[in-house]
């Protein structure tokens, strides 16, 4: 059953589809790959990784084969890397508890690393074409504006309202082109600044439009200022190696490799022993800088200024190892130590 919402949507979605490598599979484990990949990430950006992950990982047996490492590998440049680390996880799970095939029970899915509400409603959609409704940053825009939906859409309250919207008008058996239909409004006139409100199938529909609130929808709880981080890197070479450190597997970057780095306070050259010291128990020298990288993670920003550094101790500590430098791509790094890397 359409309304007149989910039927002028559907139209609209006929002629207007993206055009996108994943909307060619009918493969649940490619469905699967790219929602992981485009959360936090835009389309453009992914489609080059979802091609070089299918031919290298093509299976969810091939990828819960490959090491961590390889996966990271894999992963590098599209941020937020606990995506990939659980995508590896699930896969394993995936091949030893479901022979290698995601299962279509939502409670399953749910209980799977890194699908939580939003994963559960995309795959169960459009690799299962399931009646389930989903959420993203897109449709939370999109229905915040065409009901001018005043409680903000970060909070419990606005959630609750959102995801029963989204159910609300779902077309029984078309959920995969609606839910998608409503990312591409979202991604191509729904936008966040300057909507196109002119070429909008919904425009009749809209209450913000209609009351002229659509900038101003939708509503957010208001934001606290990010922290400012300023760190020192040391660049160690020796014997055409340089000295590498592996972040522990939980949290930020978990698992990725870094150059001994630590916040400092005041001139960063003169911090940089103490930061270093204190977070790997290295004693260096520095010594001339090798510029300054800047980088914005969802919590805080921080600046790194590296120098080449001579150790004067490397304690023996299995998260440190010297690493030859052409080997240096083959260790998954976080952008500003790739940028770092990339000086050598
Ligand atoms: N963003 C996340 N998933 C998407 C999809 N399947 N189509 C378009 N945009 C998306």
């Amino acid at each position: 059953m359409t309304d007149n919402l989910s039927s002028r949507l559907l139209a609209w979605y006929r002629l207007n589809a993206r055009s996108m490598p994943w909307r060619e599979h009918s493969d649940p484990y490619a469905v699967w790959i790219s929602e992981i990949m485009l959360q936090q990430t835009c389309v453009e950006t992914v489609i080059p990784y979802f091609e070089k992950w299918m031919a290298r990982f093509p299976t969810v047996i091939a990828l819960a084969e490959a090491s961590e490492q390889e996966v990271l590998n894999q992963w590098e440049g599209l941020g937020y890397y606990s995506r990939a680390r659980n995508l590896h996880k699930a896969a394993r799970i995936v091949a030893e508890k479901f022979h290698g095939e995601l299962p279509r029970d939502l409670d399953a899915l749910r209980s799977l690393p890194g699908i939580g509400r939003y994963t559960v409603g995309a795959i169960a959609s459009i690799a299962f074409g399931m009646d389930e409704p989903t959420l993203d940053g897109n449709l939370r825009r999109v229905f915040s504006r065409l009901f001018d939906l005043t409680e903000p859409a970060d909070s419990p309250a606005g959630e609750k309202i959102l995801w029963g919207l989204a159910a609300e008008h779902l077309p029984r058996g078309r959920a995969g082109d609606y839910n998608q239909a409503l990312m591409d409004l979202g991604a191509t006139i729904c936008l966040p600044k300057n909507p196109r409100c002119l070429l909008c199938p919904l425009t009749e529909l809209c209450a913000a439009r209609e009351a002229g609130t659509q900038e101003l929808r939708p509503v957010l709880k208001p934001k606290k200022e990010t922290p400012h981080e300023v760190h020192a890197a040391a660049v160690i070479v020796r014997d055409g190696k340089v000295l590498l450190a592996q972040r522990p597997s939980e949290g930020l970057l978990g698992g990725m490799w870094e150059f001994p780095n630590g916040p400092v306070e005041g001139d960063p050259v003169e911090g940089l022993a103490q930061a270093v010291e204190t977070g790997y128990g290295l004693q260096v020298q520095a010594g001339e800088g090798l510029g300054v990288v800047q980088h914005a993670y969802t919590h805080f920003k921080v600046t790194v200024h590296a120098f080449r550094a001579e150790a004067v101790h490397v304690p023996r500590r299995p998260n440190l190892k010297w690493v030859p430098i052409p080997e240096l791509e083959n260790y998954p790094m976080g952008k500003v130590d790739r940028q770092i890397a990339r000086k050598l």
